[in-house]
């Protein structure tokens, strides 16, 4: 059964909401697994899940890092290139027809709700594919501010895309609720001092102050509501 879990001390009056992209607004994570998938049958070897789960929200280079660690490959640094380059194209190809029908339960009513009650909400991706994806499903007017893979260099676990985020709407990380569905996420949100709310698995996500297996079961009044109510 789904499980939704509340680390408590939750509290209302948070005034930005930062989104990660892939696998929590939208169906990509599944597509990024399948490109690393097929490079590593290439290589001869099957993706555990365990690694696939590793390579959520960690930029390109570190996670063909941990596929081929996994297999206790080690390429040289032109092979790396090729193989990279090689993800990102089966990647792309995944997606070349994605479109709103992608996006996740609870996706665009939550982005609904938040831009009524006038949240600042800004984009969070270490993804250099966000932008394309953010215009094919529709939602980019919904953002005061994307950052991803093309703005920051330093991938998640770095707190350096959240800080970033919440500098550009004009919010304190402090009152900055992030939404994340990969470890490596929850981890640099909670370095920057946001509060974390996990998309997922509580075992996956445990580091989170709440996690929900969807937007649909997030209660977001409980962090968006005026103080003090
Ligand atoms: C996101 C995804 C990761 C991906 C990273 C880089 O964080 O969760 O799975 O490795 O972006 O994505 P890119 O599209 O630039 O290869
Ligand atoms: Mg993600």
């Amino acid at each position: 059964m789904a499980e939704t879990i509340n680390q408590g001390g939750v509290r209302r009056g948070h005034r930005a909401a930062v989104f990660d992209l892939d696998g929590v607004l939208v169906d990509t994570a599944v597509h990024h697994r399948a490109a690393w998938q097929k490079i590593s049958a290439e290589y001869g070897f099957d993706l555990s899940a365990e690694t696939a789960e590793a390579t959520k929200g960690v930029g390109r280079f570190e996670a063909l890092d941990l596929v081929m660690r996994s297999a206790g490959i080690k390429l040289s640094e032109s092979e790396r290139m090729t193989a990279a380059a090689r993800k990102n194209e089966y990647y792309l190809d995944l997606i070349a027809d994605i479109s709103p029908a992608e996006l996740l339960p609870g996706a665009v009513s939550t982005l609904q709700s938040l831009d009524s009650l006038g949240v600042r909400i800004a984009l969070a991706s270490g993804s250099k594919n966000a932008g394309g994806i953010l215009d094919r499903t529709g939602i980019r007017d919904f953002f005061d501010a994307v950052v991803d893979g093309t703005v920051v260099a330093a991938p998640k676990p770095d707190p350096a895309v959240f800080l970033e985020a919440a500098r550009r709407v004009g919010v304190s990380p402090a009152d900055s609720v992030v939404f994340e569905d990969a470890a490596a996420g929850v981890e640099g949100a909670n370095r920057a001092g946001c509060t974390t709310v996990g998309i997922g698995l509580p075992a996956v996500l445990s580091a989170a102050r709440l996690v929900a297996p969807s937007l649909l079961e997030v209660d977001w009044t409980a962090f968006f509501g005026p103080a003090g109510v």
